[in-house]
């Protein structure tokens, strides 16, 4: 199978000193969904944007084989779209429409291919009804849906996302897994970062788990990961006085 993402020994530091990644290596074949867990502050973030080519690290990088670079960036770039984890990084368009628009344009597509496209977009986060509507003035749901629109309509095969479902009431965050399966079923690759156990287990292929030493300290299928309460423990993902399996979707059976 097609390799989709190819990391190896990917360090970044920031102007201040703090490491933000230390040595990671990763691979993820192409229609694969990994999800990335780890507790605050171990490089999940700093990934993403490293992978976008917003930041650059030292080690590689590669996307589809094809090694990111100065000259290459450009092009590898545009296979990858990134859902920033807080949505007021990705709008700044007086209007929906826009913002959505932005990408495409940029591409060089003419008027009517980006219409068809933005509409394409919106109705995949059933958002069609917004396109006239400001940005700023959505709701913290409708704008996370509006970021996801921005990055679709310019269809990347690779979609990053950083917490998708983080600040989502239940409702929202479940129609956006709804979303996230659909862009599964049609084949892209994802890469999201979550603290959200339901996500994991309803969207992951391979769960990545990072560590404080900012490098990735597990990779495994999730039942095996959510198993593994020692690895839990250790890297925060759990509290010490709860058992994974008191975990209230168990308890209260509240999801059956
Ligand atoms: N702009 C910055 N300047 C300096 N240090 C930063 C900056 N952004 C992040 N860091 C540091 O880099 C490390 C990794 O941060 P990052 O934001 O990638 O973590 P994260 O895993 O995404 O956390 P969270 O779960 O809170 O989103 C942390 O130690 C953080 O303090
Ligand atoms: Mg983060």
């Amino acid at each position: 199978m097609e390799i989709a993402i190819k990391v190896t020994d990917l360090s970044f530091v920031y102007p201040d000193g703090t490491i933000g990644l230390n040595k990671v290596s990763l691979e993820i074949r192409k229609g694969q969904t990994v999800v990335i867990i780890g507790a605050n502050g171990t490089g999940k973030s700093t990934l993403l944007l490293n992978l976008m080519g917003i930041f650059k690290g030292e080690g590689e990088i590669e996307i589809f084989g094809m090694p990111m670079n100065k000259k290459s960036l450009s092009e590898v770039c545009g296979r990858l779209g990134l859902v920033f984890q807080n949505p007021d990084d990705q709008l700044f368009c007086p209007t929906v429409f826009d913002d959505v628009a932005f990408g495409p344009l940029n591409l060089g597509y003419d008027e009517e291919t980006v219409r068809q496209k933005v509409k394409r977009a919106l109705s995949s986060v059933r958002m069609e009804r917004f396109a006239e509507r400001s940005s700023h003035h959505l709701s913290f749901g409708e704008k996370k849906r509006v970021s996801i629109a921005s990055v679709l309509s310019m269809e990347p095969d690779i979609l990053l996302l950083d917490e998708p479902t983080g600040g989502l009431d239940p409702k929202s965050a479940s129609e956006l897994l709804e979303i996230l399966h659909q862009l599964k079923e049609e084949g892209k690759t994802i890469l999201t970062t979550t603290h959200d156990l339901y996500l994991i287990s309803e969207l992951a292929d391979i769960v990545f788990v990072m560590g404080e030493d900012k490098n990735i300290v597990a990779k495994d299928l999730p039942h095996i990961i959510f198993s593994n309460r020692k690895l839990l423990l250790e890297n925060n993902l759990i509290h010490k006085s709860r058992s994974l399996y008191e975990h209230p979707r168990e308890k209260y059976n509240v999801y059956q």
